[in-house]
């Protein structure tokens, strides 16, 4: 099949050309050319801004696409301009969202409040009620548009009827080349020698859904590749999800640190010290339906997956890395170990 990618460049991305191409599909990446990845020779490129997409359309009938794999529609314009060049060009559309678009999203970071949603979350759990969730976050993902909203991307393509849409919910990805370096506060403790790494207790013991950027590919390459995925909506997530304290002692064991993970309940955190978001509501998700209807399971264990992520942060450039909102500073921790 001939694969029009738009993005693939950056983290994601690439790998899942790369898993196209070892399929192979022919691929032609859209971007602008701010981000430049490894990618198979045979990858043709095409440059230019998602905005101008009507700009390209003698492009892209050479290309002659099957299907559009949409990798960063972060907008309802994002999504209806894909749609208006490629519903007479394309069969289908496959397009990459978030586990973002879930209330429970809104219950963890306090925007909702109410019963916590059960988990785990399955493709029909109930979705947020209020739009554009970064809005009131703008520090958090600064490289975001106001008006993202996976929600209205998601209802926009699902509204087509010439262009069947596959939806894949992304988890939080790891892995060589996370911007957002994910693990990267946790590591860090451990290679300053930290004796312990204090955490309140219900941010220890909540749960998150987590993948593997190369397991995470795969399952969207598969998504590509089988035509029952059209009009299918799938999480993509690890089987297991652990707590955040297993994070740290699972990292803690591949670095061979030898500190401890102390939880505390709230009244022992520093007075200063405030959760930022309600870590009741747990944000695990069920892959079940992806697994059981494209048979899809994960290639590269946690061991391998944390190894190679590991490996890549020791030497990568973390300039834009945020240091986790729920750590103490050194200081801090310091001295609430004295009185432990
Ligand atoms: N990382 C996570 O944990 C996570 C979690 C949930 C969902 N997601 C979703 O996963 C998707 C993939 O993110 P990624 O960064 O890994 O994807 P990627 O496909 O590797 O990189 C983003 C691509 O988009 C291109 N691009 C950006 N703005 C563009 C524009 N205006 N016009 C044309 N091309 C443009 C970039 O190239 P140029 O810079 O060269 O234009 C790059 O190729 C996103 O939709 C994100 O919301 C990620």
């Amino acid at each position: 099949m001939t694969v029009f990618v738009i993005g693939g460049t950056n983290f994601i991305g690439p790998y899942v050309v790369r898993a196209l191409i070892e399929q192979g599909h022919s691929v032609t990446v859209f971007h602008r050319g701010h981000t430049q990845a490894d990618l198979p020779p045979s990858v043709q490129h095409l440059y230019g801004d998602r905005a101008q997409l009507h700009r390209f359309q003698a492009d892209i009938d050479k290309v002659a696409p099957d299907i559009v794999l949409d990798m960063v529609a972060y907008t309802e314009t994002d999504a209806q301009s894909v749609i208006d060049v490629f519903k007479d060009r394309a069969h289908r559309a496959v397009i990459i969202s978030s586990m973002d678009v879930y209330r429970a999203r809104d219950i963890l970071w306090n925007v909702e409040s109410g019963r916590l949603d059960p988990v785990p979350l399955t493709e029909s759990s109930p979705l947020r009620s209020q739009l554009y969730p970064f809005r009131e976050l703008p520090e958090l993902r600064s490289e975001i548009p106001a008006d993202y909203e996976k929600i209205l991307v998601e209802r926009t393509y699902q509204n087509e009827p010439q262009l069947p849409v596959t939806i894949l919910r992304l988890p939080m990805v790891y892995g060589p080349g996370d911007y957002q370096h994910r693990f990267l506060g946790y590591l860090q403790r451990m290679d300053d020698h930290r004796p312990a790494i204090v955490l309140e207790s219900s941010i220890a013991n909540w749960r998150g859904c987590y993948g593997y950027v190369e397991n995470v590919a795969a399952a969207i390459a598969l998504a590509v590749s089988d035509e029952r995925a059209a009009g299918r909506t799938y999480n993509i997530a690890e089987p297991d999800s652990l707590s955040e304290a297993e994070w740290i002692q699972t990292i803690g064991e591949h670095v061979g640190w030898g500190g401890k993970v102390i939880s505390l309940p709230a009244e022992q955190m520093p007075e200063t010290w405030q959760v930022p978001f309600n870590s009741e509501q747990h944000w695990i998700a069920d892959s079940a339906r992806i697994r059981h209807e494209l048979v899809y399971s994960e290639k590269i264990t946690r061991d391998e997956a944390l190894r190679r992520t590991i490996a890549w942060e020791r030497t990568a450039d973390s300039a834009n890395f945020t240091p986790s909102l729920d750590l103490l500073a050194y200081g801090e921790e310091d001295e609430l170990l004295k009185h432990l």
